[in-house]
């Protein structure tokens, strides 16, 4: 591999230049953690079970024209049912680590007060079907699915009042569960809720519900004030009896500068912290960044004094999802999001997917997605010198097919690209952790193909390939033999 730095990784004493598919567990740290990624309205279906409530993504999947194959979360991977076989799968291939999401619908149907027994009674099946293999439960509190009766009543994240009763489901997942789940992730991906998906929930066919502009940050806020009220919640009331950890998960893709021109290094620097910044510097120091104070004013809301103190250090560890890198060039109309009715000008940047004709990486089966496996040191590098170096687990890395008619099973199972992504993006790991990143473990996105949000189920991230017109029979792509040899040699210890 020859990454930006035009240097070659020696690991694994063989040249990583020569493309071979050879990582050693031991280039890894002791205790370092191997899992795989999911999320419960991706990986669930039985949606209409156990007494579960409908969710936004419910709505959204179920409104003609918004979801690329039509396909819903009714089913998807089915893991409601299959969740016994999953964790055979994952002990299999000896992963030390599952993270799911839990669903806050099928805890509170209608949001908030009436708890359902046997929505919990489903993750107590799960965690303790996954300890009995030995296999850590890493547990997100929300992975995009609000449920829908909040975004009736209250209007989603758009209203300070949601605060409360994502404190009331925190809370009730610590009881319930924290005697058993030892590691807590609050919130996947905020940037991606607020900036991608503001409109999910609101009912709309055109997918825009309102000014867009300025609700990002609203929305924003409001989840890292929900962040912080639940952090407190755990340290105050569980974190000492449970001996668990708790932390939040920030998606930050990879921004190089088009050129050498200063005005495109700054406009490359201006993307990564509308990215990284934006959500790490309020749970460090408890404001914004000063950057984005100044290109938002006042569409950007602050905090009180009192939100800032619970915001300082409101983290015990760092989620990373990162999967590919673009280039930026700076241009004063050039909208941060153009996807999904989703515009807004404030970064002032243009992004593109090649230079001069080159592209900055391979194509996988999503457009966003070049494969640019020198990105995630980059980004790790930066987590490091910016915010003295936290604990950071690599919560989703990994690549997908395009779901294509033309394409043999065969073919779809030998998934070298998938191989020699997870090769390549591991050897920047480990590049990383040599040059003094405090990386605590690695979760693959994700142990099996799933539904992709507005591409349905036409995109396939997972290890395992889920035959959807087959019962949801899961057969392993090469890359599970490719983990599997790689994590022979498993250290269980925790
Ligand atoms: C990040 C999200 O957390 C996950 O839900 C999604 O499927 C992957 N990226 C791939 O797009």
């Amino acid at each position: 591999i020859s990454g930006a730095r035009g240097e070659s990784l020696q690991l694994g004493g063989i040249e990583a230049g020569c493309r071979q598919n050879v990582l050693l567990r031991s280039d890894f740290p002791d205790g370092f953690l191997f899992g795989a990624s999911s999320s419960a309205f991706q990986v669930e279906g039985a949606v209409a079970e156990g007494g579960r409530g409908p969710s936004v993504w419910d709505t959204m999947s179920h409104t003609p024209g918004m979801i690329a194959d039509n396909s819903t979360g009714d089913e998807v991977s089915d893991q409601y049912h299959h969740y016994l076989e999953d964790v055979e799968l994952m002990a299999d291939m000896g992963l030390d680590a599952y993270r799911f999401s839990i669903s806050w619908s099928r805890i509170f149907p209608g949001g908030r007060v009436r708890v359902s027994p046997e929505g919990v009674a489903y993750y107590n099946r799960l965690i303790d079907a996954l300890l009995a293999r030995g296999i850590q439960p890493w547990v997100t509190l929300y992975h995009f699915d609000l449920p829908q009766a909040l975004q009736d009543t209250l209007g989603g994240w758009l209203n300070p009042e949601i605060v409360s009763p994502f404190a009331e489901y925190a809370e009730l997942c610590f009881t319930a569960f924290g005697d058993r789940v030892k590691h807590w992730v609050t919130f996947n991906e905020i940037h991606h809720v607020a900036f991608v998906f503001p409109n999910v929930g609101c009912r709309s066919t055109s997918g825009v519900c309102g000014d867009v502009n300025s609700q990002s940050y609203i929305i924003g806020h409001h989840m890292i004030l929900s962040h912080a009220k639940a952090v407190n919640i755990y340290r105050t009331k569980f974190q000492k009896r449970h001996l668990g950890s708790i932390g939040i998960i920030i998606d930050v893709q990879w921004y190089e500068p088009i050129s050498d021109l200063q005005e495109d290094i700054d406009a490359a620097e201006r993307m990564m912290t509308f990215q990284m910044e934006w959500i790490m510097d309020p749970v460090v120091h408890g404001c914004y960044p000063a950057l984005m104070r100044d290109l938002i004013q006042d569409r950007l809301p602050s905090f009180t004094e009192d939100e800032a103190t619970a915001l300082k250090g409101s983290f015990d560890f760092i989620g990373l999802n990162h999967y590919t890198a673009h280039y930026v060039k700076s241009d004063p109309n050039g909208p941060l999001f153009s996807r999904y009715g989703v515009e807004t000008h404030d970064a002032q940047v243009a992004i593109f997917n090649s230079k001069k004709g080159v592209p900055i990486g391979p194509d996988a089966g999503s457009a966003w997605l070049q494969i640019v496996p020198w990105g995630i040191e980059k980004v790790l590098e930066r987590f490091k010198v910016l915010y003295n170096n936290p604990l950071i687990f690599i919560t989703e890395n990994g690549v997908d097919e395009a779901e294509d008619p033309g394409v043999s099973l065969g073919s779809m199972l030998q998934d070298r690209v998938r191989v020699q992504f997870y090769h390549d993006y591991l050897t920047y790991v480990i590049s990383a952790l040599r040059n003094g990143s405090n990386i605590g473990g690695y979760f693959a996105w994700s142990l099996l193909d799933n539904f992709e949000w507005l591409d349905g189920l036409s995109k396939r991230f997972g290890l395992f390939y889920v035959d959807y017109k087959n019962g949801g029979k899961r057969l392993p792509k090469s890359s599970v033999a490719w983990f599997k040899q790689l994590l022979r040699n498993r250290d269980r210890s925790e």
